[in-house]
């Protein structure tokens, strides 16, 4: 039976969560949507903020050569070259690059997943139409295995293919996919491969190894705590040639990743401060430390919410995701709740309004879901609250639903 993990601590002794500044009057766990910065980067960034309001016209033509610096710590954090990597303001932007790069393929067809991201499926759906070709969409169950998952990505393809997109972790979901197996096939094939890796930085030690594929893009400002609008583009093929940043820029000339680094009189704070949250967690915990904790604490909330629900419910709400991650987890909800995302995202501002709790809720294959996240602030009072008082609301909640 899983237990709860001691709560981590600063140096000084006090909660992991002092060192954020997340409301007190909220339950945060909901890391995954948009993170949540440690005061020691909010801080970096104000104050990188400060020296560009005070003589803006050195902090630019400098920029350049301090957006590369950052680079190199990111890339170093992920064991990746930093000749491969480039910094973009967010996976949604990371994907837009691509989109917006690969060269022209008239009738061309862009493989997805029913677990992809919305937004970047948007995107290709879009780049589809541009070509005049259209979006396939490959069917992974839930509960697959890593196997399963690549039988059922690689059926998709066809002699149309023209670019693959899989997510490295999803998000509705909450599984890791088969990078390793589909980029393998994708480049035997030599069909591009796009991996949005979202939600990855942070949560492996070194989630690029091995892996074959085009580009890959992680946000920074979801489990690496960095300011928001930070993330890495890596590139591991040719395509480095092809790829611009989505803002032509006086750069636009230079190879692969220097071209990114300028973009024109933009706040690029974010990207300089990132290497602070980086820092902070590794100095204060390390983050081979802080993936163990997180792994044990999310063990704990699932089984903790999920027998709650079970109990109320009658009905088991443990979930098979095939591939769980270490620091998200789902737990099916009662019948009748978030079986749309309009209605999930619905769910999510009414329990954080009535309930002081920010948490996911997320709709897969018409069934509702809540998707814990843990990171070094939570503990497991954080979850028992959610149990204890959360879980008898929803369930009333969805009678209601159901009897009106
Ligand atoms: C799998 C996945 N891709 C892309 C995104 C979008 O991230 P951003 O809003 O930082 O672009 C998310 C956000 O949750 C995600 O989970």
């Amino acid at each position: 039976m899983t237990t709860a993990p001691s709560p981590l601590l600063l140096p000084d002794g006090r909660p992991a969560a002092q060192a954020w500044t997340l409301s007190p009057a909220l339950r945060h766990l909901n890391h995954g949507s948009f993170g949540a910065v440690p005061q020691v980067a909010q801080l970096e960034q104000q104050r990188l903020r400060a020296e560009m309001d005070r003589a803006p016209v050195v902090w630019f033509p400098a920029l350049p050569r301090r957006v590369a610096e950052a680079r190199a710590v990111v890339a170093d954090f992920l064991r990746v070259d930093a000749a491969d990597l480039a910094l973009v303001p967010n996976a949604s932007g990371g994907a837009s690059v691509v989109y917006g790069s690969l060269p022209a393929r008239p009738g061309g067809e862009v493989l997805v997943t029913d677990h992809g991201y919305g937004a970047v499926t948007m995107g290709a759906q879009r780049l589809a139409r541009r070509w005049g070709g259209s979006v396939r969409t490959a069917r992974v169950p839930l509960a697959a295995t890593a196997e399963q998952a690549c039988a059922a990505v690689l059926a998709g393809i066809t002699d149309r293919t023209a670019l693959i997109v899989v997510d490295h972790i999803t998000s509705a979901t909450a599984r890791w996919m088969p990078v390793a197996e589909i980029g393998a096939a994708a480049r035997r094939l030599g069909i591009p491969l796009l991996i949005d890796g979202a939600h990855v930085p942070g949560l492996a030690e070194d989630p690029l190894a091995g892996l074959e594929f085009d580009v890959w893009v992680g946000n920074l400002h979801k489990f690496g705590c960095a300011p928001r609008g930070a993330s890495a583009l890596v590139v591991r093929s040719g395509l480095r040639d092809e790829l611009h940043p989505l803002i032509d820029s006086w750069a636009a000339e230079a190879p692969f990743p220097e071209r990114f680094d300028t973009q024109g009189t933009i706040d690029a704070t974010s990207y300089l401060a990132a290497p602070a949250s980086l820092a902070f967690v590794e100095r204060t915990w390390g983050w081979r430390t802080a993936r163990g904790y997180l792994h044990a604490l999310a063990d704990y909330a699932e089984r903790i919410v999920g027998e709650a629900v079970t109990a109320l419910t009658g009905e088991s709400a443990a979930v098979d995701v095939g591939m769980p991650v270490n620091a998200l987890r789902l737990v099916r909800l009662p019948a009748g709740l978030a079986g749309t995302r309009v209605e999930a995202d619905a769910l999510r501002d009414r329990a954080a309004a009535e309930l002081g709790v920010e948490v996911a809720f997320t709709s897969f294959g018409g069934v509702g879901y809540v998707r814990l996240s843990a990171h070094v602030y939570n503990t497991a009072a954080d979850y028992e609250y959610f149990a204890d008082r959360c879980v008898p609301a929803l369930l009333s909640w969805a009678r209601s639903r159901a009897r009106s």
